[in-house]
């Protein structure tokens, strides 16, 4: 299907089907098989291969949205990252990384790089001149997560873009907090776009996945380490996957139009001390999120005033829920400390600012009243 004038809407509904020739029925059929006849075939098929029939209709769905020429569909977010960063990069490379991204991608850089002898460096902020002065002779990737998981920090797709080309680095973009609808990362000249799949492209929370977008050149360099890996996704997961994101431009749109107006009645609240977002106007950021996002997300995260506990201001939360992981239709709220970058130590993540006390909201699909009534009975139990 043509794609170039189709609105968002339309390409998570239709983009990337698999036709059902034989029934006609409205939607994708399930292909489980493992094995395929080649005989006269257009390819061969095997799903460790990432050419199973769903899994190439997807990746069409993925790519359209993320503005690329291809996809390849992975069993995490952790796994799409591993098999990009190790299908692109050898041994003496060296990659540039940013002061701010999400602890699991940062622990596998510091654990797993030096085993492969790939160098890397990270930022001490997130301007371009930050970017700039890491660079080095063998520099040959830069790498970004915009906005950053917990704090919601922003980088500027274009100019760091623009920075690595004129260094023949490619970039790669961590797009799994804003999601393909608020921020399309390839429209600023970012080469590889990745998303946790678990987050927002699932929105259920029931689905492990990741993904990868980028030229098609890139893709067939990255495929060539994923089938030797081995990190494909199942073909039920690729369909409920592609189930899901059919909604994906509703609830994402939803989702981001309550999390401002909750970003915004904590920042007025007298118990809060700090709240992240990017569509707050004191945002330090704020001027180049507006630039480059079409909405500032459904994820926030705030600070609560000095003494007030705030383990016990989630725990006393009902509506919303107290639980790992982020971007459900269910609002839920963690402690980063205690979870995401629990692997990094106590002085890693005062590097990054996140303290004990911060607390990461990700803001479902319920009436805004309902959460924000939620939120106004924990502050009266936590003074109680
Ligand atoms: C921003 C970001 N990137 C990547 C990941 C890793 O994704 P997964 O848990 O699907 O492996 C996460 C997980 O929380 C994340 O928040």
């Amino acid at each position: 299907m043509k794609t170039n004038r189709l609105g968002v809407n339309t390409v998570c509904t239709h983009v990337g089907e698999v036709e059902d020739k034989q029934f006609k029925s409205a939607i994708s059929p399930l292909f489980m098989a493992t094995s395929y006849s080649y005989d006269g075939m257009d390819a061969k098929r095997y799903p460790r291969s990432f050419n199973s029939p769903n899994q190439v209709a997807l990746a069409q769905k993925i790519a359209a949205l993320e503005h690329c020429e291809a996809s390849l569909i992975f069993g995490s977010g952790m796994a799409a990252i591993s098999h990009a960063l190790l299908g692109l990069l050898q041994k003496g490379d060296h990659v540039v990384f940013p002061e701010a991204m999400y602890g699991g991608a940062y622990n596998f850089v510091v654990k797993e790089f030096p085993k492969y002898g790939i160098e890397f460096s990270f930022t001490k902020g997130l301007s371009e001149a930050h970017f700039r002065s890491e660079i080095q002779a063998n520099t040959k990737l830069i790498y970004l997560e915009t906005p950053s998981n917990p704090l919601l920090k922003i980088t500027d797709l274009k100019k760091v873009a623009k920075l690595a080309k004129a260094h023949d680095c490619i970039t790669m973009a961590d797009n799994t907090f804003a999601s393909p609808i608020n921020q399309n990362p390839a429209d600023f000249g970012i080469d590889i776009i990745m998303h946790s799949a678990t987050k927002y492209l699932g929105g259920h929370s029931d689905i492990s996945a990741g993904t990868i977008s980028g030229s098609q050149a890139h893709i067939d360099k990255i495929w060539s380490t994923s089938i030797n890996l081995g990190g494909h996704l199942s073909d039920y997961t690729v369909w409920l996957l592609e189930r899901s994101m059919k909604t994906l431009a509703l609830r994402v749109k939803r989702q981001s139009k309550t999390a401002k107006k909750v970003a915004k009645w904590l920042a007025q609240h007298e118990l809060v001390a700090q709240v992240y977002y990017p569509g707050l106007k004191s945002h330090p950021e704020y001027h180049i999120a507006k630039k480059q996002m079409n909405g500032y997300g459904g994820m926030l995260s705030f600070e609560l005033n000095e003494g007030l506990d705030a383990i016990a201001f989630m725990r006393a939360l009902g509506l919303v829920k107290y639980s790992m992981s982020l971007a459900g239709v269910e609002s839920t709220i963690l402690s980063p400390a205690e979870t995401s970058h629990f692997l990094l130590s106590p002085e890693e993540r005062e590097k990054q600012g996140i303290k004990d006390g911060l607390l990461r909201f990700s803001i479902g699909i319920e009436e805004k009243e309902d959460i924000i009534a939620d939120l106004e009975q924990a502050f009266a139990k936590i003074l109680d």
